[in-house]
């Protein structure tokens, strides 16, 4: 009986055991007693596709949601149909009742500006910015309804530290990008110097931020990726000298401990640089997309990864613990299954 009773028990055990290898990308969805701040983000979510990820987004417990753009899929020069797809998204049942209960942050990329791969040139900039206003409910006195781009910062402040978010328009003054002819890629970078990301106004915006900022971390939002910039599609790597412009505005403003999170690209992965006189590595925490993804993934070069490449639908979930000073980065996904965990000591 007695060595019936220890084959079952070590049965159970291997089993039990298996289970929690599985476990290991289950989802542990309670608030940390650990985190002193949450951060979701995420990008690509098409109005017309189910919307799966809100509750499992909010089974998190962010203090903030922040879209990284794509908030809907709509290029075209019709404002009608804009708007009609905004509102297709407000109706949708459980993302009006997510953000009842979650403060909510966003910038714009190509599919919600308007045009994809779109920059200056389109036409219709303005008009699609009061949209994508009206869709926030943006009052009609904020500073955003006046200015051109729907870029904004916000500073949440816990237990006396500071966490900036400043959000970027990669989009409303970005100048031509230069198709790459001799290869399968999309685009090639621009000669260095040529062609501006941010526009002249945003820069000294930026700058200004960073400068004057308390933050203990300061976190940049760019629709696009910032570090990856091998793949060929949309990168900031289009435009090598704006890479280096802001590289040298985080080194010069003293900004403490910047973390940039970006998407579009309906994958996610962590990148990493380590950059001389820079007092801290940069990361770049790409999460897309949360509807659609690019499910034929078969691979591209990027020499700053960490992580794995996440090609299905997942967003990104940033944990900050003021103790040890370290942010938990998770990639989340359908279940709140973890796809990926990476955690980063700052000084
Ligand atoms: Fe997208």
């Amino acid at each position: 009986m007695n060595y019936f009773k220890s084959i079952i028990f070590l049965f159970l055990l291997i089993s039990s055991c298996k289970t929690n290898e599985k476990q290991k990308i289950a989802s542990p969805i309670s608030k940390e007693a650990s985190s002193d701040f949450i951060i979701a983000f995420g990008s690509c979510n098409n109005q017309t596709l189910p919307n799966l990820l809100w509750t499992e987004i909010e089974k998190n417990k962010p203090n903030v949601w922040i879209w990284g753009g794509d908030v809907i899929y709509t290029d075209t020069d019709d404002m009608v149909y804009m708007a009609e797809n905004y509102l297709k998204q407000k109706n949708n049942e459980v993302y009006a009742d997510f953000i009842k209960k979650v403060d909510v942050l966003a910038t714009w990329d190509d599919h919600d500006y308007g045009l994809n791969d779109g920059g200056t040139e389109y036409p219709k900039k303005a008009e699609a910015q009061q949209l994508f206003l009206d869709f926030f409910d943006v009052p009609k006195n904020d500073n955003r309804r006046k200015q051109e781009g729907v870029y904004y910062s916000k500073d949440y402040t816990i237990n006396k530290k500071i966490i900036k978010i400043i959000l970027l328009d990669t989009r409303y003054f970005r100048t031509a990008l230069t198709a790459d002819d001799e290869t399968e890629k999309r685009y090639k970078p621009n000669v260095y110097g040529e062609g501006t990301m941010l526009g002249e106004k945003q820069w000294k915006w930026i700058k200004n931020e960073l400068q004057n900022s308390k933050a203990s971390y300061n976190i940049i939002v760019s629709s696009i990726q910032f570090l990856s910039n091998e793949h060929g599609f949309e990168s900031w790597g289009n435009m090598p000298h704006e890479v280096d412009k802001l590289i040298t505005l985080l080194k010069s403003t003293n900004a403490k401990n910047t973390v940039i999170l970006s998407g579009g690209r309906h994958i996610s992965e962590i990148s990493k640089s380590e950059i001389a006189e820079l007092a801290y590595p940069l990361v770049d925490f790409t999460s897309s997309g949360l509807t659609h993804s690019y499910t034929d993934y078969k691979g591209e070069p990027n020499k700053y990864r960490l992580s794995n490449v996440v090609s299905k639908k997942s967003f990104g979930v940033l944990k900050f613990n003021f103790k040890t000073n370290v942010i938990t980065m998770e990639i989340r996904g359908e279940n709140n299954v973890i796809y990926e965990t990476y955690t980063q000591n700052y000084k």
